[in-house]
Protein backbone atom coordinates (compact mmCIF):
# COMPACT_ATOMS: atom_id res chain seq x y z
CA UNK A 1 0.00 0.00 0.00
CA UNK A 2 1.53 3.67 -1.01
CA UNK A 3 2.23 5.69 1.95
CA UNK A 4 -0.66 8.08 0.67
CA UNK A 5 -4.15 9.34 1.92
CA UNK A 6 -7.33 7.11 0.88
CA UNK A 7 -9.50 9.31 -1.35
CA UNK A 8 -12.51 8.48 1.06
CA UNK A 9 -15.01 10.41 -1.31
CA UNK A 10 -12.81 13.50 -1.14
CA UNK A 11 -10.54 13.92 -3.83
CA UNK A 12 -9.45 17.95 -3.05
CA UNK A 13 -5.55 18.68 -2.67
CA UNK A 14 -4.86 15.15 -2.57
CA UNK A 15 -2.17 12.91 -3.94
CA UNK A 16 -2.96 10.53 -7.10
CA UNK A 17 -0.47 7.70 -6.70
CA UNK A 18 -2.02 4.70 -6.33
CA UNK A 19 -5.36 2.25 -6.98
CA UNK A 20 -5.03 1.42 -3.53
CA UNK A 21 -6.55 4.78 -2.60
CA UNK A 22 -9.26 3.99 -4.13
CA UNK A 23 -12.85 2.38 -3.52
CA UNK A 24 -15.84 1.61 -5.25
CA UNK A 25 -17.81 4.79 -3.92
CA UNK A 26 -14.70 7.09 -5.09
CA UNK A 27 -14.92 5.62 -8.96
CA UNK A 28 -18.89 6.20 -8.50
CA UNK A 29 -18.08 9.65 -8.09
CA UNK A 30 -15.42 10.36 -10.42
CA UNK A 31 -17.13 8.45 -13.32
CA UNK A 32 -20.22 10.61 -12.55
CA UNK A 33 -18.56 13.60 -13.03
CA UNK A 34 -17.29 12.07 -16.83
CA UNK A 35 -20.15 12.95 -19.11
CA UNK A 36 -19.78 16.65 -17.91
CA UNK A 37 -16.39 16.52 -19.02
CA UNK A 38 -17.24 14.80 -22.19
CA UNK A 39 -19.69 17.96 -23.39
CA UNK A 40 -17.73 20.58 -21.91
CA UNK A 41 -15.03 18.89 -24.67
CA UNK A 42 -17.22 18.01 -27.71
CA UNK A 43 -19.35 21.17 -27.53
CA UNK A 44 -16.15 23.35 -27.13
CA UNK A 45 -18.09 24.48 -23.82
CA UNK A 46 -15.91 27.17 -22.16
CA UNK A 47 -14.98 25.97 -18.88
CA UNK A 48 -13.54 27.85 -15.67
CA UNK A 49 -13.11 25.04 -13.46
CA UNK A 50 -9.28 25.30 -13.58
CA UNK A 51 -9.40 29.10 -13.74
CA UNK A 52 -5.91 30.76 -12.55
CA UNK A 53 -4.95 26.82 -11.88
CA UNK A 54 -1.18 26.40 -13.31
CA UNK A 55 -0.48 22.67 -13.71
CA UNK A 56 3.10 21.17 -14.33
CA UNK A 57 3.94 18.62 -16.24
CA UNK A 58 7.11 16.99 -15.61
CA UNK A 59 7.63 13.86 -17.82
CA UNK A 60 11.16 11.94 -17.49
CA UNK A 61 10.05 9.25 -19.92
CA UNK A 62 8.39 9.36 -23.58
CA UNK A 63 4.83 9.87 -23.87
CA UNK A 64 2.39 10.45 -26.12
CA UNK A 65 -1.55 10.01 -24.86
CA UNK A 66 -0.65 10.73 -21.15
CA UNK A 67 1.06 13.82 -21.87
CA UNK A 68 -1.42 15.14 -24.87
CA UNK A 69 -4.35 14.13 -22.76
CA UNK A 70 -3.01 15.43 -19.69
CA UNK A 71 -2.21 18.57 -21.32
CA UNK A 72 -5.84 18.75 -23.75
CA UNK A 73 -7.56 18.27 -19.94
CA UNK A 74 -6.04 21.15 -18.35
CA UNK A 75 -7.16 23.73 -21.05
CA UNK A 76 -10.18 22.17 -21.64
CA UNK A 77 -11.39 23.00 -18.10
CA UNK A 78 -9.26 26.45 -17.72
CA UNK A 79 -6.32 25.51 -16.26
CA UNK A 80 -2.57 26.56 -17.77
CA UNK A 81 0.30 24.47 -18.18
CA UNK A 82 4.22 24.45 -17.75
CA UNK A 83 4.87 20.91 -19.71
CA UNK A 84 8.97 20.11 -19.08
CA UNK A 85 9.38 16.67 -21.32
CA UNK A 86 12.62 15.32 -20.90
CA UNK A 87 13.87 16.87 -17.92
CA UNK A 88 17.44 15.24 -18.30
CA UNK A 89 17.85 17.24 -21.32
CA UNK A 90 15.98 20.36 -20.76
CA UNK A 91 15.94 21.13 -17.67
CA UNK A 92 18.64 21.99 -14.86
CA UNK A 93 18.70 18.56 -14.03
CA UNK A 94 21.81 18.52 -16.53
CA UNK A 95 23.54 19.93 -14.81
CA UNK A 96 23.06 17.72 -11.77
CA UNK A 97 19.49 19.47 -9.78
CA UNK A 98 18.47 16.76 -7.79
CA UNK A 99 14.93 15.05 -8.04
CA UNK A 100 14.12 16.21 -4.67
CA UNK A 101 14.93 20.02 -4.92
CA UNK A 102 13.61 19.69 -8.93
CA UNK A 103 10.15 18.61 -6.96
CA UNK A 104 10.50 21.82 -4.89
CA UNK A 105 11.25 24.12 -7.68
CA UNK A 106 8.12 23.41 -10.00
CA UNK A 107 6.10 22.93 -6.51
CA UNK A 108 6.63 26.67 -5.92
CA UNK A 109 5.59 27.17 -9.77
CA UNK A 110 1.88 25.37 -9.74
CA UNK A 111 -1.15 24.17 -8.15
CA UNK A 112 -0.17 20.42 -8.98
CA UNK A 113 2.39 18.00 -10.67
CA UNK A 114 1.60 15.49 -12.80
CA UNK A 115 4.70 12.89 -13.04
CA UNK A 116 6.08 10.54 -15.26
CA UNK A 117 8.92 8.89 -14.09
CA UNK A 118 10.93 5.32 -15.28
CA UNK A 119 11.87 4.59 -10.86
CA UNK A 120 8.89 2.73 -9.60
CA UNK A 121 8.08 4.40 -6.45
CA UNK A 122 9.17 7.80 -7.53
CA UNK A 123 5.47 9.28 -7.28
CA UNK A 124 5.47 8.38 -4.11
CA UNK A 125 9.04 9.94 -3.39
CA UNK A 126 7.53 12.89 -5.02
CA UNK A 127 4.58 13.16 -2.97
CA UNK A 128 6.65 12.80 0.16
CA UNK A 129 8.70 16.08 -1.18
CA UNK A 130 6.25 18.41 -2.30
CA UNK A 131 4.10 20.10 0.74
CA UNK A 132 2.17 22.18 -0.74
CA UNK A 133 0.80 20.80 -3.89
CA UNK A 134 -0.71 17.43 -5.14
CA UNK A 135 1.39 14.82 -6.98
CA UNK A 136 -0.79 13.00 -9.88
CA UNK A 137 1.13 9.78 -10.75
CA UNK A 138 1.63 9.49 -14.62
CA UNK A 139 3.47 6.20 -14.81
CA UNK A 140 6.08 5.14 -11.98
CA UNK A 141 8.62 2.75 -13.69
CA UNK A 142 7.09 -0.78 -13.25
CA UNK A 143 4.76 0.51 -10.78
CA UNK A 144 1.43 1.72 -11.42
CA UNK A 145 -0.42 4.20 -14.28
CA UNK A 146 -3.39 4.90 -12.14
CA UNK A 147 -5.23 7.72 -14.57
CA UNK A 148 -4.74 5.51 -17.98
CA UNK A 149 -6.39 2.20 -15.39
CA UNK A 150 -9.57 4.56 -13.93
CA UNK A 151 -9.76 5.70 -17.90
CA UNK A 152 -9.83 1.80 -19.27
CA UNK A 153 -12.14 1.02 -16.37
CA UNK A 154 -14.48 3.79 -17.17
CA UNK A 155 -14.31 2.31 -20.95
CA UNK A 156 -15.19 -1.06 -20.06
CA UNK A 157 -18.55 0.20 -17.54
CA UNK A 158 -19.36 2.13 -20.80
CA UNK A 159 -19.49 -0.72 -23.14
CA UNK A 160 -21.16 -3.36 -20.74
CA UNK A 161 -23.23 -1.10 -18.15
CA UNK A 162 -21.79 -2.61 -15.67
CA UNK A 163 -18.21 -3.77 -13.82
CA UNK A 164 -19.53 -6.77 -12.07
CA UNK A 165 -19.42 -10.72 -13.85
CA UNK A 166 -16.85 -9.95 -16.90
CA UNK A 167 -14.03 -11.84 -18.04
CA UNK A 168 -10.78 -9.77 -18.62
CA UNK A 169 -7.93 -11.60 -20.44
CA UNK A 170 -4.81 -9.41 -20.34
CA UNK A 171 -2.46 -10.71 -23.26
CA UNK A 172 1.09 -10.12 -23.75
CA UNK A 173 4.14 -8.97 -21.54
CA UNK A 174 2.89 -8.62 -18.25
CA UNK A 175 5.92 -8.35 -15.84
CA UNK A 176 6.68 -4.55 -16.62
CA UNK A 177 3.03 -3.09 -17.58
CA UNK A 178 1.89 -1.06 -14.70
CA UNK A 179 -1.09 -0.46 -16.43
CA UNK A 180 -2.00 -4.39 -16.05
CA UNK A 181 -1.15 -3.80 -12.37
CA UNK A 182 -3.47 -0.17 -11.90
CA UNK A 183 -6.43 -1.77 -13.85
CA UNK A 184 -6.06 -5.25 -12.09
CA UNK A 185 -6.29 -3.72 -8.75
CA UNK A 186 -9.46 -1.45 -9.78
CA UNK A 187 -10.77 -4.62 -11.57
CA UNK A 188 -10.48 -6.77 -7.81
CA UNK A 189 -13.40 -3.81 -6.53
CA UNK A 190 -15.88 -5.50 -8.58
CA UNK A 191 -17.62 -8.62 -7.80
CA UNK A 192 -17.61 -11.90 -10.47
CA UNK A 193 -14.78 -10.31 -11.63
CA UNK A 194 -12.89 -13.56 -13.51
CA UNK A 195 -8.92 -12.68 -14.81
CA UNK A 196 -6.85 -14.62 -17.02
CA UNK A 197 -3.05 -13.63 -17.78
CA UNK A 198 -1.73 -14.66 -21.07
CA UNK A 199 1.60 -14.24 -21.48
CA UNK A 200 5.31 -15.83 -22.11
CA UNK A 201 6.65 -17.27 -18.89
CA UNK A 202 9.86 -15.20 -18.27
CA UNK A 203 7.26 -12.10 -18.27
CA UNK A 204 4.18 -13.39 -16.25
CA UNK A 205 2.25 -11.05 -14.05
CA UNK A 206 3.47 -9.25 -11.18
CA UNK A 207 4.50 -11.20 -8.10
CA UNK A 208 2.80 -8.56 -5.93
CA UNK A 209 -0.34 -8.51 -7.72
CA UNK A 210 -0.64 -11.68 -8.22
CA UNK A 211 -0.46 -11.60 -4.05
CA UNK A 212 -2.74 -8.79 -3.94
CA UNK A 213 -5.37 -10.58 -5.98
CA UNK A 214 -5.47 -13.64 -3.90
CA UNK A 215 -5.46 -12.09 -1.07
CA UNK A 216 -8.65 -10.56 -2.48
CA UNK A 217 -9.82 -14.08 -3.01
CA UNK A 218 -10.21 -12.81 -6.87
CA UNK A 219 -10.64 -15.81 -9.47
CA UNK A 220 -7.12 -15.95 -11.72
CA UNK A 221 -5.33 -18.21 -13.95
CA UNK A 222 -1.76 -17.60 -15.54
CA UNK A 223 -1.85 -19.16 -18.35
CA UNK A 224 0.72 -19.34 -22.11
CA UNK A 225 -1.78 -19.73 -24.79
CA UNK A 226 -4.77 -17.46 -25.42
CA UNK A 227 -6.61 -19.99 -27.65
CA UNK A 228 -7.19 -21.45 -23.95
CA UNK A 229 -9.81 -18.45 -23.14
CA UNK A 230 -10.17 -15.72 -25.77
CA UNK A 231 -14.14 -17.28 -26.45
CA UNK A 232 -14.96 -16.44 -23.26
CA UNK A 233 -13.11 -13.24 -22.84
CA UNK A 234 -14.98 -10.02 -22.64
CA UNK A 235 -12.21 -7.68 -22.74
CA UNK A 236 -9.15 -8.21 -23.88
CA UNK A 237 -6.70 -6.52 -23.13
CA UNK A 238 -3.08 -6.37 -25.20
CA UNK A 239 0.33 -5.22 -23.84
CA UNK A 240 3.08 -4.04 -25.82
CA UNK A 241 6.43 -5.73 -24.54
CA UNK A 242 8.21 -2.91 -23.16
CA UNK A 243 11.71 -3.46 -24.88
CA UNK A 244 13.29 -0.96 -22.43
CA UNK A 245 13.14 -3.08 -19.19
CA UNK A 246 14.59 -6.34 -20.37
CA UNK A 247 17.96 -7.40 -22.19
CA UNK A 248 17.74 -7.73 -26.07
CA UNK A 249 18.04 -11.28 -25.96
CA UNK A 250 14.85 -11.86 -24.49
CA UNK A 251 13.06 -9.49 -26.03
CA UNK A 252 13.88 -11.23 -29.18
CA UNK A 253 12.48 -14.73 -27.89
CA UNK A 254 9.20 -12.84 -27.19
CA UNK A 255 8.67 -9.97 -29.14
CA UNK A 256 6.08 -11.27 -31.84
CA UNK A 257 4.81 -14.43 -29.41
CA UNK A 258 1.13 -12.85 -29.39
CA UNK A 259 -0.83 -11.40 -31.99
CA UNK A 260 -4.43 -9.72 -32.32
CA UNK A 261 -5.53 -10.72 -36.30
CA UNK A 262 -8.69 -11.72 -38.17
CA UNK A 263 -8.24 -14.86 -37.03
CA UNK A 264 -8.69 -14.04 -33.61
CA UNK A 265 -11.53 -11.81 -33.92
CA UNK A 266 -13.28 -14.95 -35.07
CA UNK A 267 -12.98 -16.81 -31.90
CA UNK A 268 -14.24 -13.32 -29.89
CA UNK A 269 -17.74 -12.82 -28.91
CA UNK A 270 -19.80 -10.06 -30.72
CA UNK A 271 -20.26 -8.03 -27.70
CA UNK A 272 -16.64 -8.20 -26.41
CA UNK A 273 -13.77 -5.59 -26.64
CA UNK A 274 -10.20 -5.02 -27.65
CA UNK A 275 -8.37 -2.77 -25.32
CA UNK A 276 -4.71 -1.68 -25.97
CA UNK A 277 -3.30 1.28 -23.61
CA UNK A 278 -0.74 2.04 -26.47
CA UNK A 279 1.64 2.25 -28.43
CA UNK A 280 1.33 -0.50 -30.24
CA UNK A 281 4.49 -2.53 -31.60
CA UNK A 282 2.74 -5.29 -33.60
CA UNK A 283 0.69 -7.27 -30.97
CA UNK A 284 -2.45 -6.25 -32.70
CA UNK A 285 -2.55 -6.21 -36.48
CA UNK A 286 -3.98 -2.77 -38.22
CA UNK A 287 -6.59 -4.94 -39.80
CA UNK A 288 -8.33 -5.33 -36.63
CA UNK A 289 -8.69 -1.91 -35.92
CA UNK A 290 -11.87 -1.45 -37.90
CA UNK A 291 -13.75 -3.74 -35.86
CA UNK A 292 -16.15 -2.49 -33.71
CA UNK A 293 -14.92 -4.59 -30.82
CA UNK A 294 -11.80 -2.55 -31.20
CA UNK A 295 -11.75 0.24 -28.65
CA UNK A 296 -8.38 1.17 -28.56
CA UNK A 297 -7.83 4.02 -31.24
CA UNK A 298 -11.69 5.33 -30.26
CA UNK A 299 -13.25 5.72 -26.88
CA UNK A 300 -10.19 4.42 -24.99
CA UNK A 301 -8.37 7.50 -26.37
CA UNK A 302 -11.18 9.80 -25.64
CA UNK A 303 -12.45 8.51 -22.57
CA UNK A 304 -8.22 8.83 -21.00
CA UNK A 305 -8.82 12.90 -21.71
CA UNK A 306 -12.30 13.03 -20.21
CA UNK A 307 -11.72 11.07 -16.96
CA UNK A 308 -8.45 13.14 -16.38
CA UNK A 309 -10.38 16.47 -17.10
CA UNK A 310 -12.85 14.79 -13.94
CA UNK A 311 -10.00 14.16 -11.77
CA UNK A 312 -8.46 16.95 -11.96
CA UNK A 313 -11.89 18.97 -11.45
CA UNK A 314 -12.20 16.93 -8.36
CA UNK A 315 -8.50 17.27 -7.10
CA UNK A 316 -7.93 21.23 -7.82
CA UNK A 317 -10.81 22.82 -9.41
CA UNK A 318 -13.71 25.23 -8.05
CA UNK A 319 -16.48 22.52 -7.27
N1 LIG B 1 -0.92 4.69 -22.45
C1 LIG B 1 0.19 5.38 -22.25
O1 LIG B 1 0.67 5.53 -21.12
O2 LIG B 1 0.75 5.89 -23.38
P1 LIG B 1 1.95 6.94 -23.40
O3 LIG B 1 3.17 6.20 -22.92
O4 LIG B 1 2.05 7.37 -24.83
O5 LIG B 1 1.59 8.04 -22.47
Amino acid sequence: MANVDKIGGNFKGKDIISLDQFSEKDIKILFSQVPKMRDIALKAMPSKILAGKIVVLLFYEPSSRTFGSFSTAIKQIGGQTVEILNPQQFSSVVKGETFEDTIRVFEAYSDAIILRHPETGSAQKAADIAKFVPIINAGDGIGEHPTQALADLYTIKEKFKRLNNLHVVFLGELAHYRTVNSLAKLLALYPGIKMSFVSPPQVGLNPNIRSYLKEKKVKIQELQDLDEVIRDADILSVSRVKKEFMPEDLYRKIQGKYRVDNNTLLKMKKESIIMHPLPRVGEILMEVDSDPRAVYLRTQIRNGTYVRMALLALVLGKT
